[in-house]
């Protein structure tokens, strides 16, 4: 079974407007509520393409409740635990004149001790029967960005791999305790390196340069410029594939969701990053965040390329 934990679960309610406007009242075109949480993404696409999975992490109130049956219709397991506050809801407003994505984002969960105990021992007892897991994403208020250093550490001390995405300042701290994978795009990945990330090849060496320091596989993504995945003996160029982007919110999480069914299957990861590249083609074509269609991530499936590189 893919364990995937999300610490600050997540409902995106994206907007679409015309164009937009500060200090205007601007009338959405179209609004839709999705998953929203980097793992519980991975969740709700591996879902969709019929992989179950299970969703731990913590969840609170009316959006706690929708998140939690949004997974369940497509047939994630989910054991959350009941904290305080409530499960955000973060905004998303794309403006149809230039297809700029914003996000703003919210931060409602009160966690307590207690309950980052409660999930230690619910997680703790889910590796029992896991063949990965998906970590990753911001934090609510009060947890420290050393939850992930301990959390990566107990699926590594099971042997079991590890995907990691998340941003500064939690990645740093993910990255001590060696995940498997990281899943960068290019903001996380300048911010985690101080150095700015602009081509192919700068990604490339700062990739090589964290593999080398922890042996962890960096599978950047570059938006509407493709990927790139360091392996520890090879790397491969992934163009993007050409599609009109309605949306690009979740785009990356479907990376993750690839790379754990090719663990789940036992393939090689070069199946995993067909899959992921294949359904966050497929997240881009629809409005919802981390939102995808079975059918397209299976047309898409055979298009996808993976180019040694450097060549
Ligand atoms: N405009 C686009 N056209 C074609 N493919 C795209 C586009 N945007 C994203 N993709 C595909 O989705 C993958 C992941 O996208 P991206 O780099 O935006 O992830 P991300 O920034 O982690 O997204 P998020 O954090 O919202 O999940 C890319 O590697 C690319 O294959
Ligand atoms: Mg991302």
């Amino acid at each position: 079974m893919i364990v995937t934990v999300t610490a600050n679960t997540t409902l995106d309610y994206t907007l679409f407007v015309p164009k937009f406007e500060m200090n205007r009242t601007m009338r959405a075109t179209g609004t839709t509520y999705s998953m929203g949480g980097k793992p519980t993404d991975a969740s709700w696409i591996l879902g969709e393409i019929g992989i179950p999975s299970l969703a731990l992490g913590f969840a609170a109130g009316h959006s706690g409740a929708r998140a939690k049956a949004m997974l369940e219709a497509r047939g994630v397991t989910t054991d959350f635990i009941e904290v305080g506050g409530e499960t955000r809801i973060n905004v998303v407003i794309i403006s149809e004149d230039n297809k700029g994505h914003s996000t703003i984002t919210t931060s409602s969960l009160e966690i307590e001790e207690q309950h980052i105990n409660a999930l230690r021992e619910k997680f703790l007892a889910a590796l029992d029967g896991a063949s990965c897991v998906i970590l990753g994403g911001t934090l609510p208020r009060m947890m420290r960005p050393e939850f992930y250093t301990e959390f990566v550490a107990l699926g590594r001390e099971r042997g079991l791999p590890v995907i990691f995405d998340a941003d500064e300042p939690n990645l740093s701290a993910g990255l001590k305790s060696r995940p498997t994978y990281i899943k960068p795009n290019r903001d996380e990945l300048s911010r985690l390196t101080g150095q700015p990330v602009q081509s192919v090849d700068d990604a490339y060496r700062a990739g090589r340069d964290i593999f080398e320091r922890t042996g962890t596989c960096p599978i950047i993504t570059l938006g509407g410029d493709g990927a790139l995945a360091v392996l520890p003996n090879r790397a491969y160029r992934i163009p993007p594939l050409a599609v009109e982007a309605v949306s690009p919110a979740g785009a990356g999480d479907a990376v993750l969701a690839g790379l754990a069914a090719s663990i789940e299957r036992g393939q090689p990861v070069e199946e995993g990053l067909r899959l992921g590249i294949a359904a966050a083609t497929a997240v881009c074509l629809m409005p919802g965040t981390a939102d995808c269609r079975r059918a397209d991530v299976e047309r898409f499936l055979p298009q996808v390329e993976l180019l040694p590189y450097p060549g």
